[in-house]
Parts: C-alpha cells; sequence; structure tokens
C-alpha cells in the first residue's frame, strides 16, 4: 500500500510550533520581519511572493513587500538590498528568483547581508551548509528532510537519488543528504541533464527527490519497488481546464504509486513545506538578531 506524504499536515504542524516561538519573542517585544523583493514579470512569481506574504500574516510574521519595476536599472534592486541590510526590523530578506536578466544573481545574493538570508543562497551561507555548519538550510531542502524525518524515512545508509542539480534545491539537498548528521548518512548520488542511465541509478534509489523541473519525467517503471519518492517539481502543463493549464510534478504520479512506498503529491507536498520553512528560517533570524532564544519545530 502506498503512504501519500501530507505535506501540508506537516507544515501545519511546523507554523503551530512557529506561533510558540513567535510568542516568545513577542514576549520580548521583537516582531519577526520578513522583506520579500520581486523584480519579475513572470506571473508564477507573482503568486510565490503574494503567498509567502499571505503566510507571514497568519503567523505573526511583520511583511514587507518590494516591487521594483522589471524595466528600472539593476541599482536599484542592490540599493533596495542594502537598504533592507540597515533596516532593524527586517530579519529576513528574500529576493524571488529568477530576476530580471539586466540584474546580475549573483551580486543579488551575496548583497543581502548573510544573517538575514534566509534562503540560505549567499555565498557564506553556501559554505556553511556544505561544512556542515548551517546558518539558514535552504527552505526546499529544509522541508524535505523535515517531511523525511517526520515520515520515520531511514536516510543512513540508504541510496538516496537527487535528480537535478540547481543551486536552490538539487545542490543543497544532497549535501543535506550526504552530511554526518540526522535525516543525513545517505549514499547520495545527483542526477541530472547529462546523465546516461537515469533509469540505472533510480532503480537502486530508496529515496528519490525529483528536483529537474521537467515534467512528469521520472515514472514507475524507474523506480524501486518500496521507494519513498519526493517530488519536487511545479510545473505548469497546457491542460483543458479553466486556468488553460494545470500543475504536475516531476514525477508521474499514476505509474509511481503501482510501485513506491511512499509518495508526495504535487500539489499539496514539497510545496506547502518550502513555504512553511522560510517562515522557520525567518523565525530564527529574528531570534539570533535580536538575542532571544526560542524552540523551534
Ligand atoms: N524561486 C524559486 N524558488 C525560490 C526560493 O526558494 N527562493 C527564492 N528567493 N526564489 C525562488
Amino acid at each position: 500500500m502506498i503512504e501519500i506524504i501530507d505535506g501540508e499536515a506537516v507544515a501545519s504542524e511546523i507554523r503551530d510550533g512557529l506561533g510558540d516561538a513567535i510568542a516568545t519573542l513577542e514576549d520580548a517585544g521583537v516582531t519577526p520581519g520578513l522583506a520579500t523583493v520581486l523584480m519579475s514579470d513572470d506571473p508564477a512569481s507573482e503568486t510565490y511572493v503574494s503567498m509567502k506574504q499571505q503566510d507571514c500574516e497568519e503567523v505573526g510574521i511583520d511583511g514587507i513587500h518590494v516591487e521594483i519595476d522589471p524595466g528600472a536599472p539593476a541599482a536599484e534592486l542592490y540599493e533596495t538590498v542594502e537598504d533592507l541590510n540597515a533596516n532593524d526590523e527586517v530579519h529576513g530578506i528574500l529576493v524571488q528568483m529568477p530576476v530580471v536578466d539586466q540584474v546580475d544573481t549573483r551580486r543579488v545574493l551575496r548583497t543581502v547581508a548573510p544573517e538575514k538570508d534566509v534562503d540560505g543562497f549567499h555565498p557564506e551561507n553556501v559554505g556553511r551548509l556544505v561544512a556542515g555548519d548551517a546558518r539558514f538550510k535552504p527552505c526546499t531542502p529544509h522541508g524535505v528532510q523535515k517531511l523525511l524525518a517526520h515520515y520515520d524515512v531511514e536516510t543512513e545508509g540508504a541510496e538516496a537519488v537527487v535528480v537535478g542539480r540547481s543551486d536552490i534545491v538539487g545542490k543543497p539537498m544532497a549535501n543535506l543528504l550526504v552530511q554526518k548528521s540526522a535525516v543525513g548518512n545517505a549514499t547520495t548520488t545527483v542526477c541530472h541533464s547529462r546523465t546516461e542511465d537515469l533509469a540505472g541509478h533510480l532503480g537502486n534509489a530508496d529515496i528519490v527527490v525529483a528536483a529537474a523541473g521537467v515534467p512528469e519525467m521520472i515514472d514507475g517503471t524507474m523506480l524501486k519497488e518500496g521507494a519513498t519518492v519526493i517530488d519536487v517539481g511545479i510545473n505548469r502543463v497546457d491542460a483543458d481546464t479553466e486556468k488553460g493549464y494545470e500543475i504536475v510534478g516531476d514525477v508521474e504520479q499514476a505509474s509511481a504509486r503501482e510501485v513506491a512506498g511512499r509518495i508526495t503529491p504535487v500539489p499539496g507536498g514539497v510545496g506547502p513545506m518550502t513555504r512553511a520553512m522560510l517562515l522557520w528560517n525567518t523565525v530564527k533570524a529574528a531570534s539570533e538578531q535580536a538575542g532571544i532564544e526560542v524552540t523551534l519545530p
């Protein structure tokens, strides 16, 4: 019997736990603040950012949203981030990716103050994560770890295959799974667009994290019986629906459910966890900046 991993339920538990931490901060006169910055006209990015702001409001984090005209010079974005770095009411800063072409993405990531970098994308924070001393784990891989822990998925000694090598998901995910730590100690393989025998790797995998951004590229015939399948994909594909599209993951769910032991649905699996872990990182940032200890869920 396949077990469906309920990301909404786990995210909701995490938000409840964060509520207690936020109350502790409030008692000490500190309201955690998260700034989101959008310089893009991608409708999906606009949706993601507005959901993040809504999440903040629901748990009692002060949300500040800055929108920069996509046609403006890149300097406007760098200066906005510097202003937010200097703003004591802002504990976390998230610049929604991807940004418009005139912006140097690496420069933006370096401009965010590392202690406010709740995405975990600043080179200092990437280095700390790789060294096993993470300050902020990037939200999606962090959320995947929380799901694996919640469902008692044994990672120690397991064969884990991460499909996709993005800076946002694939690389940090693989780094976390391989580490000598809780929800780590996995024998970890990273597959990507140049991998010659993807099915061969997946056929050995006890844990699959699919994060390539290719609609339904993995099907049940490629999976090992009983595998835990974490589908990070959020792909818009044309469909005969009211909106003209539907969202599918990187895994073809129907055939995967015939073979896998556990699987995350899309939507309702990893997505809600990514959002919850952004709140988690923001509360951690506020706690550290204010010097007030809290218990994080
Ligand atoms: N775009 C897609 N995922 C993310 C994310 O986790 N953080 C930011 N800043 N942009 C993204």
